[in-house]
């Protein structure tokens, strides 16, 4: 039995050692810029924090909290045309869902990562909800692949509980689980349940700002303690736990903070290209200042959480920043990789694009919407070409299909200024069209009405 304990302990310990090398040598913040583009400020916080934590140099007795901020992009120089009514297509998906390896779907533009359950046509109103809901930057993804990073694919290493769902006082039973007597004791608590399978999982609050004052007490004596007590009296250590919030409370002035910045670095670089230094940089990149984070993100904070020690016991506050144009282009690339991956494996068709391509999808995107509107607008200005293509049998198997702009409009291109944004009623832009390429030569592809999608353009 001793021996057996000794083995096991040995294992374990041979283990860890391993897993730490795998991390020494394939850092987090490797694994993050795989998945994530830009967020740079983001990602570093992130990684260094993790470090420390894996490598002993932090507080044992708390865990370890993170509160993520997103920017909605409203105001600033792209902020026109927040009210009044738009008409939009919202396509609302559910979770991504893994597609088991190998397995073949019959048509090519039913995505496997985002099955569509809804298709909602009509008119909305345009207001600070929407723009801030849309405003996706990679905060979940940034969760689950920290999760995934520490926990490899272990699915209870990540928990993740919408916090709109604890809005009302007596949902705090839902949170912790019912106390005996009560309806639902059997069931347990949502976050107890869980954190007791896996007490050191990455554990996602998201919209934190929408839980009720009494889910916010708990989950500030679970931050200060490390330990949760549930329904039914048992406590759970939760210290090696990894919290994060996310919120979009401060969303638009983080958005116009960042959009100024941005804009300074701008005009500093032409500055420096007009008078010829030498060490002119063309930079994406900025900081939020310290300044800023004090004088006005703290009082938003304060004023929505209303306690000091709440936020007091945040260890990183990270900042989600608005895209700039080049990280448009590299979330344009991914998407379409993406799809020309499914194309290959499925069809066996390779696709291909121009760069130009890339400039109008990124241009035809709104600003304010976030990644997930890229996403939208490749479905909807490409999936949907390469869905009706297929339909209408006109793409060989096994042929090279290059995505282009149309000739006639390469003109509009030339004559836009990219750093002016498309006002409502420009935003057609230029049209996208299919060639097969067939002996160096392209032939273009003559998809029908009522299926030429990109004839019906609407604003997202
Ligand atoms: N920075 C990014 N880089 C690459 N892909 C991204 C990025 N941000 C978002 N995405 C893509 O958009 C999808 C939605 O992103 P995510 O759920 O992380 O956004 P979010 O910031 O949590 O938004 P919300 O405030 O709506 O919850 C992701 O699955 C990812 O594919
Ligand atoms: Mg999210």
């Amino acid at each position: 039995m001793r021996s057996w304990l000794q083995k096991t302990k040995r294992f374990r310990e041979e283990q860890r050692k391993r897993e730490i090398e795998e991390r020494r040598r394939f850092p987090l913040e490797q694994r993050l810029r795989e998945h994530i583009i830009g967020q740079e400020s983001a990602i570093a916080t992130v990684g260094a924090a993790i470090r420390r934590k894996e490598n002993g140099w932090y507080d044992e007795e708390h865990p370890l909290v993170f509160l993520f901020l997103g920017s909605s992009g409203i105001g600033g120089p792209c902020g026109e045309g927040t009210g009044g009514l738009h008409f939009v297509t919202v396509q609302v998906s559910q979770e991504p869902t893994e597609e088991p390896e190998g397995k073949q779907k019959p048509c090519p533009g039913r995505g496997a990562r985002w099955p569509p359950i809804l298709l909602l046509v009509g008119f909305v109103p345009l207001d600070p909800y929407w723009l801030t809901h849309m405003g996706t930057k990679g905060k979940t993804e940034l969760a689950k692949q920290t999760a995934k990073y520490l926990h490899k694919d272990v699915k209870k290493g990540f928990i993740r509980l919408d916090m709109s769902e604890f809005q009302e006082r007596h949902e705090v039973a839902k949170f912790i689980g019912s106390p005996p007597g009560y309806v639902g004791h059997e069931e347990g608590g949502q976050l107890t349940k869980k954190l007791k399978q896996c007490p050191n999982a990455v554990v996602l609050f998201d919209e934190v700002d929408k839980a009720h004052p009494d889910v916010l007490t708990i989950m500030l004596q679970l931050f200060d303690e490390g330990r949760l007590t549930d329904g039914k009296g048992k406590t759970i250590d939760c210290k090696d736990a990894i919290f994060i919030m996310t919120s979009n409370v401060a969303s638009d002035e983080i958005a116009q903070h960042a959009l100024q910045l941005r804009q300074e670095a701008m005009e500093m670089s032409r500055k420096r290209i007009a008078e010829k230094l030498d060490d002119v940089q063309m930079t994406d990149k900025i900081t939020i200042s310290k300044q800023f984070k004090e004088k006005v993100i703290r009082p938003i904070l304060k004023a929505h959480f209303r306690r000091d020690e709440f936020l007091g016991r945040i260890n990183e506050i990270v900042y989600f920043l608005p895209f700039c144009h080049s990280e448009l282009i590299q979330l344009v690339n991914k998407e379409l990789s993406f799809w020309a991956k499914k194309a290959k494996a499925r069809h066996n068709i390779t696709l291909v694009w121009d760069r130009e391509v890339m400039d109008v999808l990124a241009d035809g995107y709104n600003l304010h919407y976030g990644a997930r509107s890229i996403k939208h607008e490749v479905e909807r200005r490409v999936v949907n070409q390469l869905a009706a293509a297929y339909e209408q049998e006109l793409l060989p198997r096994g042929c090279t299909l290059r995505i282009t702009v149309d000739d006639s409009d390469k003109r509009l291109l030339k004559t836009k200024d990219s750093s002016t944004p498309l006002k409502e009623g420009q935003r057609k832009g230029p049209t996208l069209r299919l060639e097969i390429v067939e002996d160096s030569k392209s032939r273009k592809l003559d998809i029908q009405a009522p299926l030429a999608p990109e004839e019906m353009s609407f604003p997202l």
